[in-house]
């Protein structure tokens, strides 16, 4: 159910404030609230429909009986819950599932249930508005909950919004689906009368690779865009060419995480996240860090702390084992430690997995003279990515691109015999200038920005990092097994 309009004491401003307070350049986050708490909206499947209604209510949901539609490519008549910000990560496993999120403007109606229409892309049609069939789609119901968050603009300094999350199970691996996201139906009990339907236009995503499947497959890494959105809008139709089965992003998305900032981020970023799932963790700068963990659902690890979950993930795609990491304090670095060292021991010893790659915020070898190493990740992490055979980290925080020589117990090594640390953190914020140190193989100021694409075939991965303009090459090199 939903909560009323609560007065609160501090506006978006004070809260903007406070971030700033903290310092650009703070090196731990204390994260603070950017909005009220988030109340869990009661999914109903079949809401009472009213007699009076029926007649005003579309042909049916698709879904629940035998019709056939097609399009229009916008099916959005109810500005308020026309879905936004529609982007996809997995929860689970990424050759059978995606996990499908959008917001809504206006807190939702009792009825409003957010659902995914889904068929694979085969079998969808090639409408030129984009449109799909509806009659053979598969549906997911899914679940959802509203929050007021700080912002500027509104009188009272909140925003209304509903968060939906739709779990996609049991799809083909390595295939493309078309879909859907959004309500058919939402009744508004105050008005008694049926929103018609307010659906996503038709959106492509594809599912990943099996444990084992050794085809190759390419991703991005990427970092840090902090007040960069408007850069991000002109380059990312651009950089959704470069057809990545999905993106990592190691935080720094925004300057202090409020949801005007993120209205923006994940606008600009649509061209990219309408066709790759992104997978992203908290940098320092998601100060208001419910904000980030409300719009993101990521794998739940049993075994982290209940105030952890989400914060540390892992996920295995074809032959990679994926992890990514909470570095942003101390007391979180150490929280992560069992999970990790079982996770990557795990990993370590599976037929399936011939690659291991971490991500996380603040680098572990840094020679920037911004920010640089981060003892704590050196410290907790480092021994363990040493000891389970940790092919690669990603991280960012200092905005510049640098490589380091394989590295095992803080000495440079051959190749193979320790992780190369890759610092990818100029995704359009400002930037930093590099440095050099002994671990430096590589290294660039930040002002070309920096993205990174990786493609693993098999027992040869190969990292090609871009400048953030343009098809510069900073750097490129091969992994082999
Ligand atoms: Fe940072």
């Amino acid at each position: 159910m939903m909560t009323g309009r609560v007065s609160m004491g501090l506006s978006a401003g004070m809260a903007v404030v406070m971030a700033g307070f903290l310092g650009c350049g703070f090196a731990t986050t204390e994260s603070g609230p950017g909005a009220l708490p988030k109340d869990v909206v009661e999914v109903v499947a079949a809401p009472d429909v009213p007699p009076e209604a029926v007649a005003e209510l579309p042909p049916g949901d698709p879904g629940s009986g035998p019709w056939q539609v097609q399009g229009p490519a916008d099916w959005s008549t109810n500005s308020g819950l026309k879905p936004r910000a529609v982007h996809v990560t997995w929860q689970g496993d990424p050759a059978h599932t995606v996990t499908i999120q959008w917001q809504t403007d206006t807190a939702a109606s009792d009825g409003y249930v957010p659902k995914v229409w889904i068929v694979p892309a085969a079998e969808a049609g090639e409408g030129p508005d984009g449109t799909m069939p509806f009659q053979d789609a598969r549906v997911f119901t899914g679940t959802g909950f509203t929050y007021q968050a700080f912002d500027d603009v509104s009188p009272d300094g909140l925003v209304d919004r509903s968060q939906w999350t739709v779990e996609v199970t049991g799809l083909d691996p390595k295939t493309a689906y078309r879909y859907r996201a959004g309500t058919w139906s939402a009744f508004d009990k105050a008005a008694a009368t049926f929103a018609t339907p307010d659906l996503s236009p038709v959106q492509d995503v594809r599912t990943g690779r099996e444990p084992g499947d050794r085809s190759a497959f390419r991703f991005v890494s990427a970092g840090d865009s902090r007040t960069g959105s408007d850069k991000i809008r002109e380059n990312a139709p651009r950089l959704a060419q470069v057809d990545a089965d999905f993106w990592l992003f190691n935080g720094d998305m925004t300057e202090v995480g409020s949801q005007p900032e993120w209205d923006e981020w994940l606008d600009a970023m649509s061209p990219i996240l309408a066709t790759s799932p992104l997978m992203p963790i908290q940098g320092n700068h998601e100060v208001f860090a419910d904000l980030f963990y409300y719009q993101f659902a990521m794998p739940q690890i049993g075994t982290l702390p209940d105030d952890m979950k989400e914060h540390g993930w892992s996920f295995t795609y074809g032959n990679m084992h994926f992890v990514g990491l909470d570095s942003n304090t101390e007391a979180s670095v150490v929280a992560q430690k069992d999970w990790l060292d079982a996770d990557l021991a795990e990993a370590s010893i599976d037929p399936d997995i011939d690659w291991v790659v971490a991500m996380f915020h603040h680098p572990a070898y840094s020679a920037s003279p911004s920010h640089g190493s981060t003892q704590r990740v050196i410290d907790n992490w480092v021994p363990i990515f040493e000891k389970h055979g940790v092919a690669l980290a990603f991280a960012g925080h200092d905005h510049d691109y640098e490589r380091s020589f394989p590295i095992r117990a803080s000495q440079k090594v051959e190749d193979g015999q320790g992780p190369v640390y890759v610092v990818v953190g100029g995704f359009y914020s400002p930037g930093y200038s590099a440095g050099q140190d002994w671990w430096t193989f590589v290294s660039h100021h930040g002002d070309k920005g920096n993205y990174a694409v990786v493609d693993v075939d098999g027992k040869n991965l190969t990292v090609t990092a871009y400048a953030g303009y343009g098809d510069e090459i900073l750097d490129t090199f091969t992994l082999s097994k």
